[in-house]
């Protein structure tokens, strides 16, 4: 019988936030993991999470498809994390989650290696947002490449590198009023990145339901408003929480796209007006973190450790312990 050490995991994304907890519960499990990426000079850190020549990087981009048959070859299991937050230059939405998940699941089925595709909740083919959109036609072209795909849809992901927590806290401590995007109603299920990426394991490891869409969240639903509240307790600073009604979000998310790295762009005001939590139909199908088994991570337990530095004090303290 082939063990884990005989078993290689293609990674698409693995350098990135959630690739680096997926690449590290996979070498956990002995398994050999190729990390695919445009730019693999740049995911040298992963190496310790491993064993000595348990994880490598080669170069790939999802928009050149020799590149991703090169880098699936002779893979066992392909997962697919790649991601971008706005559009640049030839990284648009379109290409990377519809035509990329294409590529990469074509690529995997033809290297006869498994195929787990990571999507997100909201991803919907009517939405007004690209996002949803491209996250939906996605799904749809890696169903037509591989009915035995494994496809996860996370909700907002927390951890220490999380790009949620601690945007809002960064913003915080510069500015005097945190805004409330469409007045901060949008309900959100934020879940701990490591049990993103144990689900992940699974599937690698076969234990998730064949050709099964799964929905992740945390344990606890929480409004956009309830989340900013949260933040500016856990920095212990008080803040004005400002209701910005969804067309004034636009105008001024018109304005900060242009920023090198956005801290708003229009179709993430899109995405928010539309709740982000585990649909009734996936919970009722157990197709969710406790369906696999995984005891959903409160953000009580890991988020305090990592905004502490985003106090007035800067000190550390675990109000849990
Ligand atoms: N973070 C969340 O809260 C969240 C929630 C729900 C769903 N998701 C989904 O989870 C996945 C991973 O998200 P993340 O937060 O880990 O994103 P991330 O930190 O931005 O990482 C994205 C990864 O994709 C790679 N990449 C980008 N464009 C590429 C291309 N054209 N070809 C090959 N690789 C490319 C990046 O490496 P290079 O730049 O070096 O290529 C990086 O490794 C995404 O599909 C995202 O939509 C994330």
């Amino acid at each position: 019988m082939q063990s884990n050490q005989d078993k290689l995991v293609t990674v698409f994304g693995g350098s990135g936030f959630v690739g680096r907890h997926v690449v590290r519960a996979l070498c956990k499990r002995l398994y050999r993991v190729r990390v695919a990426t445009r730019r693999p000079d740049l995911a040298g850190y992963l190496q310790p999470l491993g064993r000595v020549g348990q994880v490598h990087a080669v170069q790939a981009n999802v928009r050149h498809p020799a590149s991703v048959t090169a880098a699936v070859r002779d893979a066992d299991v392909v997962i697919n994390l790649v991601g971008i937050l706005f559009e640049r230059g030839a990284q648009r939405f379109g290409a990377v989650y519809a035509g990329g998940a294409e590529v990469v699941a074509r690529a995997a089925v033809a290297a006869s290696a498994r195929v787990v595709h990571v999507s997100a909740i909201g991803a919907d083919a009517e939405s007004t947002s690209i996002y949803a959109r491209t996250k939906a036609a996605g799904e749809e072209a890696v169903r037509a490449a591989s009915s035995d795909a494994v496809i996860f849809r996370p909700s907002i992901q927390f951890g220490p590198e999380d790009d949620f927590f601690n945007r809002f806290a960064a913003m915080a401590r510069m500015m005097p009023a945190l805004p409330l995007i469409g007045g901060g109603a949008t309900r959100m299920q934020p879940v701990f990145v490591g049990d993103v990426a144990t689900a992940i394991a699974d599937a690698v490891d076969g234990k998730a339901a064949v050709g099964a869409l799964y929905e992740l969240g945390g344990p606890e639903i929480f409004t956009f408003k309830q989340l900013m509240q949260y933040v500016l307790a856990t920095i212990e600073r008080q803040r004005l929480l400002v209701p910005l009604p969804f067309p004034v979000a636009k105008v001024l998310a018109q304005v900060l796209q242009f920023l090198p790295k956005p801290l708003l762009t229009p179709d993430q005001v899109e995405l928010l007006r539309s709740d982000n939590v585990v649909s009734e139909a996936a919970r009722r199908e157990a197709r969710t973190l406790e369906g696999l088994g995984i005891e959903p991570t409160a953000i009580e337990t890991v988020v305090p450790s990592y905004l502490w530095r985003f106090r007035k004090t800067g000190q550390f303290q675990n109000r849990a312990a």
